[in-house]
């Protein structure tokens, strides 16, 4: 199978620019992924099938078109089962060139774009009792934000379902990851990425951190929509 990616994002990648819906031209496209994120995003839909999809962190769109592209790939019927959130896709920055992008592939059916803050439309699709089986946060790198982004995501995710954070060696993004390691062992269990990774977090250059969604074992089952992440007595670990 070819590991190549969509003509408009192999595009995107070699010329380092875009365009936007009113015809901005935008270049040296700092904010998207790594190519080894892409990759990885790439290798994970292949290998472990999602039907649903979430990304916070729109931007130019260079993720959201290996998200979308390899739905098709799937052969899934188009029914915006991509979610990406940014708030400021409408605005000069982005002149919602992300979703463009998404649209010149021809692969619009599959993106359902929200353009407001993810700490606002997160708990709303908690409450509507959607869930996702492939998760990337990659949206405000602050602290409060990625915690927020990384609690919704584990109510969000399907049982075995994974979510991935960019930049874990991000101070913001590391102490997060801590507290999920130290706190939150019963709800996500970390997928190790290879010897290649934990060298690069000794680093201090670890780009990616995976976790997956376990089943409820606590006291209460079935797991619902607002089945708490851990037991409310829970000691707080040390992070
Ligand atoms: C690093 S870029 C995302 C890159 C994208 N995933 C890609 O591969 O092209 C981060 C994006 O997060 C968005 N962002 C910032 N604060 C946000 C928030 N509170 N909710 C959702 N997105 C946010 C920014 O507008 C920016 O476009």
């Amino acid at each position: 199978m070819t590991d190549e990616f969509c003509s408009v994002l192999t595009q995107m990648l070699a010329e380092d620019k875009t365009v936007g819906r009113s015809g901005k031209h935008f270049t040296n496209l700092a904010s998207n992924s790594t190519l080894n994120n892409l990759r990885f995003i790439q290798q994970t839909m292949r290998d472990r099938k999602p039907e649903r999809t979430l990304e916070i962190g729109l931007a130019f769109g260079a993720s959201a078109l290996v998200f979308c592209s390899e739905h098709q790939r799937l052969g899934h019927k188009e029914a915006k089962q991509h979610t990406a959130i940014d708030p400021y896709q409408p605005y000069p920055p982005y002149d919602e060139a992300g979703s463009f992008a998404v649209e010149r592939a021809g692969l619009i059916g599959y993106l359902d774009c929200r353009s407001e803050f993810s700490e606002f439309v997160l708990p709303r699709l908690v409450e509507t009792q959607q869930r996702f089986d492939f998760i990337y946060i990659d949206g405000s790198h602050l602290f409060e934000n990625v915690f927020i982004d990384a609690f919704y995501s584990a109510h969000l995710l399907n049982d075995g379902g994974w979510m991935a954070l960019d930049d874990s060696s991000d101070p913001h993004v590391a102490k997060v990851n801590d507290f999920f390691r130290t706190n939150l062992a019963a709800a996500v269990k970390e997928i190790p990425l290879g010897a290649k990774s934990a060298i690069a977090g000794l680093l201090g250059k670890r780009q990616l951190t995976v976790y997956e969604r376990l089943p409820y074992d606590g006291p209460h089952p079935p797991r619902t929509w607002d089945t708490p992440l851990r037991l409310w007595d829970s000691k707080l670990g040390k992070f």
